[in-house]
């Protein structure tokens, strides 16, 4: 039998739509998720089954965060993946929240490159994704250069997942969800989509 996993009230990270987030109290670089209303099953198997179509091609993980597999908790199964912090040990922040703040020259930069690399990194590992969301973001600052990280809202809905095998598809696929999200990251941040079309 599995051993089941407490939670402490400091463990608690944030939720979304349909889950909530713990640190692993026992691992400070991993968080697990857990759903916690109806309709959330549907979208976690979803991508719980994608995540492990993933592991067995062995992609970088460079644009996602990581996945380990289940566990059980006294809060009901959770699903564990690498909690993404910034080089000082804090949890990094959303793109939707740090889009919210002024930027200067520098920082508006460094987020066009992590933008940038983003984008080749969804492409190099094949990564299909429903609606990419800004909240769906974190932005890691890093020594070693600041990356944008998906944490939510991969996999793929559709019935015949072809785009999953054929790497013809799966780059039209990409690019179009991509296209949505810039448009919509345009209307959060008119300057950062000036300097990324301008940049890569
Ligand atoms: N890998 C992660 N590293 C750090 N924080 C995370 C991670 N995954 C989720 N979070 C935090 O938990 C919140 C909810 O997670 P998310 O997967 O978006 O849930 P939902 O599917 O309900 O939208 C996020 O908005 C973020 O604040
Ligand atoms: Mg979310």
């Amino acid at each position: 039998m599995k051993k089941t996993i407490h939670f402490s009230l400091e463990n608690y990270i944030g939720k979304g739509l349909h889950r909530k987030c713990y640190i692993h109290p026992e691992d400070p670089f991993k968080c697990i998720k857990i759903n916690y209303n109806i309709g959330a099953d549907i979208e976690t198997n979803r991508e719980v089954k994608y995540y492990k179509h993933l592991l067995k091609r062995q992609i970088s993980w460079e644009c996602l965060s990581k996945y380990y597999g289940s566990v059980d908790t006294d809060l009901g199964i959770g699903h564990v993946y690498d909690l993404i912090r910034d080089d000082d040990n804090s949890i990094s922040i959303s793109l939707e929240n740090y889009l919210k703040q002024s930027l200067n020259a520098h920082e508006l930069n460094e987020l066009t490159t992590a933008l940038i690399n983003l984008k080749k990194a969804l492409v190099n590992d094949r990564i299909i994704t429903m609606t990419i969301k800004s909240k769906n973001i974190l932005y890691q600052r890093r020594n070693c250069g600041n990356r944008l990280v998906i944490i939510d809202n991969i996999g793929n809905s559709k019935l015949i997942k072809i785009d999953n095998y054929c790497h013809f598809l799966a780059k039209k696929s990409i690019n179009r969800k991509w296209q949505r999200f810039i448009k919509d990251i345009e209307r959060e941040n008119f300057a950062l989509v000036s300097a990324y079309l301008a940049k890569k």
